[in-house]
């Protein structure tokens, strides 16, 4: 095997982050191809987690661009998370719908996971509404509830803004209220008018694809965290940084290990998920009503 030098290793690193360095320019050429399919202009990106895919499909004068399609777009590689980017309205707010989000445990880098969140930021969207699924390491929250994100930990041991800062300033984006604080009453009022025991907590990011071992979620309790999951959290800090307001909301379909004597499994995981379907696409539709106002 041939010898690595320093140059040849600063140059592997470079390829490793932000496609080398060339990560807005792919981002331009993503974004050229779905501006000669649509000119809406979102208020919101949503990014629909397990379970809620189906949500993209109520959307109104839909145009729907299959990310296979979209120059550079990373591909997920779940089993039936067929990736789509879907524009339309939703009682009239305009809305870029994700389906099939790309995950960190697929091996993709955490640039290409949140090559999204960049397009979003190019297209000048303000907001970003986040979902998925997450395990309780808190008895108080329950498999099948809700829970409004209010802050998180990032135990990825890498960060999607790390490399060149391409998309400019700031360099150290602020993180103190990156779950619009702002946001909370009224999203508590909409699930409180809905009939919805909406939890607040603190969402742990780790890498999966294992679920936690017991000794790694009596960790996470230690530290604070009041949910586990594998996604999230990268798409959320690139949001950070482009400025955009973020609102993120959990569904808990599971307790994660040691909380409950059971093995875990994903076929629990989306089986709670699509029991709570509906509701959880009832907090989401009413907080994309109230989206002018807030
Ligand atoms: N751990 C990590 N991610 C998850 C879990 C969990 O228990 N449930 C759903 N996503």
């Amino acid at each position: 095997m041939a010898e690595q030098t320093a140059g040849s290793y600063a140059v592997s690193i470079a390829v490793q982050i932000n496609f080398g360095g060339m990560l807005k320019e792919k981002v331009e050429q993503a974004l050229e191809f779905i501006r000669q399919r649509t000119d809406l202009k979102p208020k919101a990106g949503i990014i629909l987690g397990s379970g809620l895919g189906p949500f993209a499909d109520t959307l109104k004068n839909r145009v729907e661009i299959p990310t296979r399609d979209i120059p550079h777009y990373p591909q997920s590689t779940v089993e039936g998370h067929a990736g789509a980017l879907i524009f339309g309205t939703h009682k009239d707010v305009p809305l870029l719908a994700v389906k099939g989000r790309t995950h960190f445990y697929e091996g993709y880098s955490i640039q290409e996971v949140t090559f999204v969140i960049r397009i979003m930021q190019m297209l000048k969207i303000p907001l970003l509404m986040v979902t998925n699924a997450a395990g309780s390491v808190n008895p108080k929250l329950r498999p099948g509830d809700l829970m409004l994100i209010t802050d998180h930990v990032n135990f990825l041991f890498q960060n999607p803004l790390r490399g060149p800062a391409e998309f400019g300033q700031p360099r150290f984006p602020d993180m103190s209220d990156v779950y619009t604080r702002k946001f909370f009453s009224a999203i508590d009022r909409i699930a409180l008018d809905r009939g919805i025991a909406l939890k607040h907590g603190v969402l742990w990011v780790n890498t999966g694809p294992t679920y936690e071992t017991a000794a790694e979620v009596r960790m996470v309790q230690r530290f604070g965290g009041d949910a586990v999951s594998m996604s999230t959290v990268p798409e959320v800090i690139v949001a950070a940084q482009a400025g955009m307001k973020v609102i993120g909301v959990s569904c808990i379909t599971n307790y994660a290990t040691g909380i409950v004597a059971q093995k875990l499994s994903h076929d629990e995981v989306t089986e709670t998920a699509n029991r709570v379907k509906e509701k959880f696409t009832q907090l989401m539709s009413g907080i994309i009503e109230i989206l002018n106002l807030l």
